[in-house]
């Protein structure tokens, strides 16, 4: 049976909408104990574990014992949903080509934080997430499946944040659900997705 660990700091939105979609979800981990989203995962009898950034006096220190933790699921798929934590490269190079990441922006455009902020700022007229495979560089890696949705006159970060994390909680899903049934190829950097699925949604 494949599996999925899934690495939340916080609400666990998205990892819930992975559990809802019936993913196989072996556990969820998290570098915060206040994370709302353990509390969800225990109700629905997913493990849960507790690694907690502040224990560790390096990132290497933090990131090794994440490894422990992880591999103890044997999951074949690691989803980083939320989790606001840089990672090494020696952690990222160990699950690359099976971690993913979900990114509330248009990638490449606006990697990093404060990401609706900086939509409204930029003036955009459109606006979305991404779901990508996770390399060294910070929200960066092939792009998976992205949603797209209009930027509104009247949008304020809140608005827009909300009408963007609806269609996170479509396209996370459905691209661990490609990865797991073997479905994702990547050529020179870019992702395709066998069979004939769409790549890409508008949510107007
Ligand atoms: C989402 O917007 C995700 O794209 C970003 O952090 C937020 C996490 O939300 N990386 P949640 O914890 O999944 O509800």
């Amino acid at each position: 049976m494949n599996s999925i660990v899934i690495l939340i700091s916080g609400r666990g939105s998205n990892m819930q909408a992975m559990v809802e979609a019936g993913l196989p979800v072996a556990a969820v981990i998290s570098n915060r104990a206040d994370a709302a989203g353990l509390e969800y995962a225990a109700g629905r009898g997913i493990a849960t574990a507790i690694i907690a950034h502040r224990d560790y006096a390096t990132r290497e220190a933090f990131d090794a014992a994440l490894v422990r933790a992880i591999d103890g699921f044997r999951p074949d798929l690691v989803a980083l949903a939320g989790f606001m934590r840089i990672l090494t490269e020696d952690f990222v190079l160990r699950y690359q080509g099976r971690m993913l990441n979900i990114h509330p922006s248009l990638l490449p455009a606006f990697p990093g934080l404060d990401t609706h902020a900086r939509a409204l700022a930029a003036g955009v007229k459109l606006h979305g997430c991404s779901v990508h495979f996770v390399t060294a560089e910070l929200d960066h890696g092939p792009i998976i499946i992205q949603a797209a949705v209009p930027v509104l006159p009247h949008d304020d970060e809140v608005k827009l944040a909300a009408r963007v994390l609806a269609q996170e909680h479509r396209i996370y899903p459905q691209a661990a659900r490609w990865f797991l049934d073997g479905n994702l190829v990547i050529e020179s950097g870019v992702v395709r997705v066998k069979g004939d699925h769409p790549q890409q949604l508008y949510a107007p």
